[in-house]
């Protein structure tokens, strides 16, 4: 066999159409990797992905909403979703999804890292989309009510993050029914995140709901304690009703609105808004907050009201072994419970404090089926959501609910609070961060047929 080389085949090829050829080539290959812009590739990814926290008002360091904002955070960009440390996201997504999924495809985490390595073309401006609109004041429309905190908050400058149990106390004409309470950040520089009850009262029972303290440090008190401090009991010292997780807040989140017919709640004529837990992040300045609460009445009495099972600290399952954390140990617990009869589930909520390290729960079935529900690799105490399935998921009666949670208490976990380690462990309902929990919150519905095909993906807006 006779071998050519290259430089042969060229000596043959007359020099014009050996030019013609390399142009051809260039052609090609220009055409084949089209450049990757701001325009038309990296503006969609960020809108979608990033806006939504880093804008004018929201709690992130700085804003992605210019070409300039973006190309001057360009390498950082690259290494924080190269390295999935944003957007914040701690469910795995090849577990169980969720709405409101925040999560880049693989695709989109090569796109950006090749377009900030070939120092962030900007492109045709005719293809960059607007970026999306957050309107002030509501997410989700007009509201028919607005609570706002009595007295501001007065956050101190002490770069720590604060936690609060605060009430907002209202009295309205009537008893009504609400389908959905959106809780708005007055300073959401620092507010990070929210949980809020609904506590209403019968109107013999209480005579005013302005009295005793609006705000607690959950640092100092337990819950019962704070409550007292904070004269929820009625007079004669019984319980008003307490509804959970009516509103929760996390930044970039908007509340959640179940469709037409599903959740919702009454609303007393004289009540409150507990906010169970209100986390201010570090602040290196003094700041005042007050933060409200956008009521959207129902037209009816709610047709079917969520419910809410708590397993694990102060809730209806036992830990097993009790939570007790050893120093200097990694040590995993779980929690369980049957259910006796079919239901939907439309929002999970796994709760840990700073030495959670791994979450999973899920279901088995009668039938030795496994129903995932959620598993976090990488338990991030920052990010802690309530997450709503896309459809709801049934879980059949007989079936065992499971949860499992694994704690780091050696020097290695970062977040670790004492230096040494020390034992830490679930103190009757301690709220303070130092202390540890284990709590997994699930939203469902009694199971009727269809439930598995009613779409949850996007909320209702009220015009
Ligand atoms: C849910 C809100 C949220 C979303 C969505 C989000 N971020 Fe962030 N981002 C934050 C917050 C808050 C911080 C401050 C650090 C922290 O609190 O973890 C931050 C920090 C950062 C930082 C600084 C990291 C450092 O080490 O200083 C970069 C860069 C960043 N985000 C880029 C992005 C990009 C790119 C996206 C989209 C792909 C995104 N973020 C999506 C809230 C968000």
């Amino acid at each position: 066999m006779r071998f050519i080389s290259m430089n042969t085949i060229f000596k043959r090829i007359p020099a014009k159409v050996t030019a013609a050829l390399i142009v051809i080539t260039l052609f090609l290959s220009c055409n084949h990797e089209k450049e990757i812009t701001f325009c038309e590739n990296i503006a969609p990814i960020i809108f979608k992905n990033c806006t939504s926290c880093h804008r004018p008002g929201s709690d992130a360091p700085f804003d992605l909403v210019s070409y300039q904002d973006i190309k001057r955070r360009a390498k950082l960009i690259k290494e924080v979703t190269a390295n999935r440390f944003m957007p914040p996201f701690p469910a795995d997504p090849s577990y169980s999804h969720f709405t409101d999924e925040k999560v880049l495809t693989e695709a989109d985490i090569k796109m950006i890292a090749s377009w900030v390595e070939n120092h962030c073309p900007f492109g045709d401006s005719a293809k960059l989309p607007k970026p999306p609109a957050f309107p002030i004041g509501s997410q989700l429309g007009t509201p028919d009510l607005v609570l706002k905190m009595i007295e501001p908050h007065r956050i101190k400058g002490d770069n720590k993050d604060q936690f609060f149990l605060m009430k907002i106390p209202y009295n309205i004409p009537n008893d009504t029914f609400i389908r959905a309470i959106e809780f708005v950040p007055g300073t959401a520089k620092t507010v990070h995140h929210v949980n809020g009850q609904l506590i209403s009262y019968e109107d013999a029972k209480k005579r005013s709901v302005f009295t005793g303290k609006y705000t607690i440090n959950t640092d100092s008190f337990t819950h019962k304690q704070g409550f007292e401090l904070m004269d929820i009991p009625n007079d004669d010292g019984t319980y008003p009703l307490l509804t959970p997780s009516v509103t929760n807040y996390l930044p970039g989140t908007i509340a959640t609105v179940y469709p037409e017919g599903i959740g919702g709640y009454s609303m007393a004529k004289k009540g409150a808004i507990l906010l169970s837990e209100i986390h201010y992040g570090p602040s290196p300045i003094n700041r005042e907050d007050i933060s409200s609460c956008n009521i959207f009445f129902a037209a009816k009495k709610p047709l079917r009201p969520t419910l809410e099972m708590q397993l694990g600290t102060l809730g209806i399952s036992k830990i097993i072994p009790p939570l007790v954390i050893p120093p200097n140990v990694i040590k995993t617990f779980h929690t369980s419970t049957f259910i006796t009869r079919d239901i939907s589930v439309l929002t999970v909520n796994p709760h840990m404090h700073l030495l959670g390290k791994k979450f999973i729960a899920f279901a088995l079935t009668p039938s030795r089926d496994t129903i995932p529900l959620i598993r976090i690799n990488n338990w991030d105490f920052r990010w802690q959501y309530f997450y709503t399935f896309r459809k709801m998921i049934k879980i059949p009666a007989g079936s065992l609910i499971y949860a499992e949670g694994t704690y780091d208490n050696t020097a290695n976990n970062p977040l670790n609070p004492f230096h040494p380690p020390q034992t830490v462990a679930e103190k009757e309902g301690s709220m303070r961060v130092t202390d540890e929990m284990f709590q997994f919150i699930i939203t469902y519905l009694p199971y009727q047929i269809g439930d598995e095909t009613i779409s949850l993906e996007s909320p209702n807006i009220f015009h």
